[in-house]
């Protein structure tokens, strides 16, 4: 059958529409074959009128270029990760944190909603098409992926409206397309977020993502969080389902343990609820921490358990020489992946849960953490106890154990499994985040001894890359290019890239704000780091000792002299209430002049407008206001959102 061009174009608007009512509302009217020759039909004609394809048309969604490489792309402000919660007791002390932020008796209503295990993205839609979608990234930056996220069905090409917004969620895969895939890949939120890296978008969409939104970014002027998600669904978007609005703390916890007992009914996968203040312009009174937000958290399920054998325990030698017993399973399905190994922490923690090789063990899982053996089920008929090693198993050094101490230690700084390990956590996401430095390359340089030490990786060459397996010369070339991007580095995430025991993402960012130059390290004193508020006497020694004593200085120098150059990162500007926000000040201030706060508002990350408008997100009120405070109390009542601070306000909030 040949479709005229009337029929083309009405055709594409019953696909569109079937494909709402399946991926969207989950409620098909037609069946797949019947959706499938429809979609045959519009295939046919636009193979016969190429000139002719619409772009709004479902074979539109697949990208048929292979993505060249990954653009880096800037969120329009940082993709937050959320706290969590793991018991009632927290959810309760969360809520009395908020009452206590806003200052109020009234219990404040909360939006509890499911929290999907998948890969972040955000979306930006301008004229009602979509421009371009970017991964999470490290929060900041995340990398351009508009030609995976087009492969999304259940998202449509097209929005009804011409305002430009910008859309965040969470990309998932249905748990029966997982099953579906017949046991290959670990998990439904490591394939969807692997899937979502494709270079190729036709494998990104034969794996056949799905997503759910749960946040819009645009110009109408929303009070309310369910407001946010009433949009949403306006537009036709897949928004995150079952949330509810909650008034009281019974009603919020019922919420959460609906959510979490609905879960054997969803084809997708939730590790939580999350727990978000419906109020935005309460919202934006309470602000981000450095790290996430003050009016949400996630509440993360209980972990989940399974009994299996345990065949054998490995020795796994870390970074710092730290050795730790792995159980070796007979593989079993739990908290959604299959498992076949699980840490068993330490000797004395074998001890004390009196686990012996053949026992049935029982296997934990909670979302992201390692899967851990808690204990035995049943004892095994003839067990093999477990002895650590003389020996380390990688380079066979005397391992380094006393009494009083609960760890074993390879004492060797050159042992290859360290060295892996080292330089792993060194080009890892957190750290200097080299793009095409996976396990399995740092393995092949280490094992071929180009890399050493740590500013080895500043040396590298295109020889050496090419020496390895299954590397070709744009690969290669590649990674050069991510590791010579990389010698204006950040200071706080090279000095967590170092690996120094007990220095994390936060400490470091703390270190680096504090002693701004490697200089200003050297000299600093064991009290100038326990000073530090947020850093403990157990990291102060580390760092000291790193410097002192190790070869932390070493490491710092070598690759200043092969071209490193520090930098410090902004993080005052972005973790600041004031970050971002556009600040106006009406009236006399008596604690300062005006050019004086505008500066410490410039210096906390915020900017300084001329008038009040829509736009504005803060209206700082002196004595004697007039006409300024007038304009924002009449915009704030037509649905705007100013928030108005009196001086004292406004001096607590830049203390
Ligand atoms: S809200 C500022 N809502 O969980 C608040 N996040 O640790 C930002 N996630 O990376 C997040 N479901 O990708 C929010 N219903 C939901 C979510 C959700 C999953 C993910 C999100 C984020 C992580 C937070």
């Amino acid at each position: 059958m040949t479709l005229s061009h009337l029929d083309y174009i009405n055709l594409i608007e019953t696909l569109n529409k079937h494909a709402h009512q399946y991926y969207v509302l989950d409620s098909p009217e037609i069946s797949d074959s019947d959706y499938d020759k429809l979609y045959h039909q519009v295939l046919d004609f636009e193979s016969n009128n190429p000139l002719l394809i619409e772009s709004n048309s479902p074979t539109q969604r697949i990208g048929d270029k292979p993505l060249e490489n990954f653009e880096p792309f800037t969120h329009s402000s940082i993709m937050a990760s959320l706290g969590n919660a793991f018991d009632k007791e927290s959810l309760e002390k969360f809520c009395e944190r908020v009452q206590k932020g806003l200052n109020t008796n009234i219990f404040p209503e909360f939006c509890i909603e499911p929290k999907i295990d998948g890969a972040a993205v955000a979306i930006h839609y301008e004229n009602g098409q979509l421009k371009v979608a970017a991964t999470r990234g490290n929060g900041k930056v995340g990398e351009t992926i508009t030609q995976n996220i087009k492969t999304i069905r259940a998202r449509p090409l097209h929005i009804k409206t011409t305002e430009a917004l910008e859309i965040r969620g969470e990309v998932y895969m249905k748990q029966s397309v997982f099953d579906a895939l017949g046991g290959t890949y670990s998990n439904p939120r490591n394939t969807a977020s692997g899937a979502l890296r494709q270079l190729d978008p036709k494998i990104a969409a034969e794996r056949k993502l799905d997503i759910f939104i749960y946040q819009v970014y645009s110009n109408q002027h929303f009070k309310t969080h369910y407001e946010n998600i009433e949009y949403l669904k306006k537009l036709n978007l897949p928004a995150v389902p079952f949330v509810t609005v909650c008034k009281s703390f019974d009603k919020l916890w019922k919420a959460v343990t609906d959510i979490y007992t609905n879960r054997p009914n969803n084809d997708f996968q939730i590790d939580g609820a999350v727990i978000k203040l419906n109020n935005i312009a309460d919202q934006k009174i309470l602000g981000f921490t450095n790290k996430a937000p003050r009016w949400a958290i996630a509440y993360k399920f209980a972990a989940e358990q399974a009994v299996t054998t345990l065949k054998d325990i490995s020795i796994q030698v870390g970074r710092t020489g730290i050795l730790t017993p792995v159980g070796e399973l007979i593989p079993v399905f739990v908290g959604g992946a299959t498992i076949s190994r699980a840490t068993l922490h330490n000797k004395s923690e074998i001890d004390r849960k009196g686990v012996q090789i053949g026992d049935q063990v029982i296997i934990q899982r909670a979302g992201d953490v390692i899967p851990e053996i808690v204990g035995v089920h049943e004892k095994s008929k003839n067990p093999i106890p477990f002895e650590m090693p003389k020996h380390c198993p990688e380079c066979d050094t005397d391992i380094s154990h006393n009494d009083e101490d609960i760890a074993y230690y390879c004492p060797n700084y050159h042992c290859p499994a360290q060295v892996k390990a080292r330089f792993s956590h060194f080009v890892s996401k957190k750290a200097l985040d080299i793009d095409g430095m996976g396990e399995q390359l740092v393995t092949q340089l280490v094992e071929k001894k180009h890399l050493k030490d740590l500013p080895d990786l500043f040396k590298l060459n295109f020889n050496d890359l090419m020496s390895c397996e299954r590397m070709g010369e744009k690969s290669a070339n590649n990674v050069l290019k991510a590791i010579a991007d990389k010698k204006n580095l950040s200071w706080a995430r090279f000095l967590y890239g170092c690996g120094i025991s007990f220095v994390g993402e936060y400490s470091a960012e703390l270190l680096a704000n504090t002693f701004k130059t490697p200089q200003d390290l050297y000299t600093a004193t064991h009290e100038d780091f326990i000073n530090i508020n947020g850093i403990g006497e157990k990291t102060a020694e580390s760092i000291y000792q790193a410097i002192h004593h190790d070869n932390l200085r070493d490491i710092i120098e070598t690759s200043q002299t092969l071209g490193v150059v520090f930098e410090q990162e902004q993080t005052q500007e972005t973790t600041h209430w004031f970050s971002h926000k556009t600040v106006l000040i009406t009236g006399t201030l008596s604690s300062m002049g005006r050019s004086e706060a505008q500066q410490q508002i410039k210096k906390l990350g915020g900017k300084i407008s001329s008038a009040v408008s829509k736009n504005l997100d803060v209206l700082i009120v002196g004595d004697n206001a007039g006409s300024k405070l007038k304009k924002a109390n009449e915009l704030n009542n037509s649905g705007s959102n100013i928030i108005i601070l009196n001086e004292t306000e406004f001096l607590s909030y830049i203390a």
